[in-house]
């Protein structure tokens, strides 16, 4: 079986980063600032190693397409936009969290904070279905390189 490696990376990427924001939540929660800082940052960290990852492998390798039945793929191209959108949204969102706390506009940071981590949280199960249904479920679909492309070699 050919394994998948840097997606099976960077999907552990977005779950370890998400069980840091939810631990990091935890704590603010219960009034412990430090430690909610040090895994916020941490889950931010992870958060930023799988976009690195995500992006070089696009830039690099490509896209793999969806490989399984053709009446799954209209869900399965819906339920990617779903997470992507997510995804996409949580990252906006991180950013404006994190200038926010070191600014210390802790009201606002608080409010926008809330959201960023519900999306985050829910970025991370919805990138496991996608990574499932794309590289564990069905055989991955051929790989177009976006350089390739670009440069129409
Ligand atoms: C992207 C990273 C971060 C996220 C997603 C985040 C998320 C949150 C959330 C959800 C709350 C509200 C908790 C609640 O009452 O339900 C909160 C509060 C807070 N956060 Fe963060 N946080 C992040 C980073 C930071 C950092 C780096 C700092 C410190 C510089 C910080 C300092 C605080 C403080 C002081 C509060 C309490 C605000 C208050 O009760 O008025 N946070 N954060």
């Amino acid at each position: 079986m050919k394994v998948a490696i840097l997606p099976t990376i960077s999907t552990s990427f977005i779950v370890i980063s998400a069980v840091l924001v939810a631990i990091g939540w935890y704590h603010i929660v219960n009034g412990r600032q430090k430690q909610h800082q040090t895994l916020m940052l941490w889950g931010a960290g992870f958060a930023l190693a799988f976009f690195l990852i995500y992006a070089s492998r696009t830039v690099f390798v490509g896209n793999t397409s969806f490989g399984g039945p053709e009446d799954l793929k209209l869900a399965y191209h819906l339920f990617l936009f779903f997470h992507i959108a997510l995804a996409t949204a949580a990252g906006v969102f991180g950013i404006i969290t994190l200038v926010l706390a070191f600014n210390k506009k802790f009201a606002r940071h608080k409010k926008i904070g809330r959201w960023t981590a519900v999306m985050w949280l829910l970025t991370a199960p919805t990138g496991v279905v996608v990574y499932v249904l794309l590289y564990l479920l069905y055989p991955g679909g051929e790989t177009k390189p976006m350089i390739d492309a670009i440069l129409g070699v």
